[in-house]
C-alpha cells in the first residue's frame, strides 16, 4: 500500500509523535515504505507524521543518488549535542510543496537513534545532513520549517500552497475543455 503524503494545513502535521521503543518487523517494514515514498517524491527526508503516522520515525538520504545503502532510517532519534556554529540552508518540505525559505540551525549535531535492526546507534552529522535530521525531528514535534520565518512570510507560503492544491484538485476533477 502506497503511503499518502499529508500537506499543510493537515492537523496531523502539528501533533506530537509517540516513541516507537522497539523496531520490530512491522516498524522496519514501515521504515522501508517511508524510504520508498521519500525517493518517489524526490525528497531528502521524510518523517512519519507526513504520511499520517504519529510515530517517532524519520528517513533521510542527502546523497545525490537514491540508494537505500546510504539512507538513514531512524526511530526515536534524539539530539544530544548541538554546535554553537550555525549553518543556513534554503529548506523546502514535501508537506509544503513549492515553498522554500532560508533557515539557520546548528551546523553540527550529535544524536542517538534506534536503527532498522533495533540497535541504538550514535552518530554525528554536519551541514546538509545535520539540517535535514533537525528538520525531520522537528516534524515529530509538530514543528515545520515555516515556523522559523516571519508570520507574514509564513501566511503567504500557506496561502500559496492552498492555491496550488486547489488548482491541482480542479485539474484532477477534469471536465471538457470546449
Ligand atoms: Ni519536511
Amino acid at each position: 500500500m502506497a503511503l499518502k503524503l499529508r500537506i499543510v494545513p493537515d492537523p496531523v502535521l502539528r501533533k506530537l509523535a509517540d516513541p516507537v521503543k522497539t523496531v520490530d518487523a512491522q516498524v522496519s517494514r514501515f521504515m522501508h515504505e517511508m524510504l520508498e515514498a521519500m525517493y518517489t517524491s524526490n525528497g531528502v527526508g521524510l518523517a512519519a507524521p507526513q504520511v499520517g503516522e504519529l510515530k517517532r520515525v524519520i528517513v533521510v538520504d542527502v546523497a545525490e543518488e537514491q540508494d537505500p545503502a546510504h539512507a538513514f532510517m531512524m526511530a526515536d532519534p534524539e539530539i544530544t549535542w548541538r554546535s554553537e556554529e550555525l549553518f543556513t540552508y534554503r529548506e523546502g518540505c514535501l508537506s509544503i510543496p513549492g515553498q522554500y525559505a532560508e533557515v539557520t540551525r546548528p551546523k553540527r549535531i550529535k544524536l542517538s537513534y534506534t536503527d532498522v535492526n533495533n540497535k541504538r546507534v550514535e552518530m554525528e552529522a554536519e551541514d546538509l545532513l545535520s539540517t535535514c535530521i533537525q528538520h525531520e525531528i522537528d516534524h515529530l514535534n509538530g514543528v515545520l520549517f515555516i515556523d522559523y520565518v516571519s508570520k507574514l512570510k509564513r501566511d503567504m507560503m500557506l496561502k500559496r500552497v492552498e492555491k496550488i492544491q486547489r488548482l491541482a484538485a480542479e485539474e484532477e476533477q477534469g471536465g471538457k475543455v470546449l
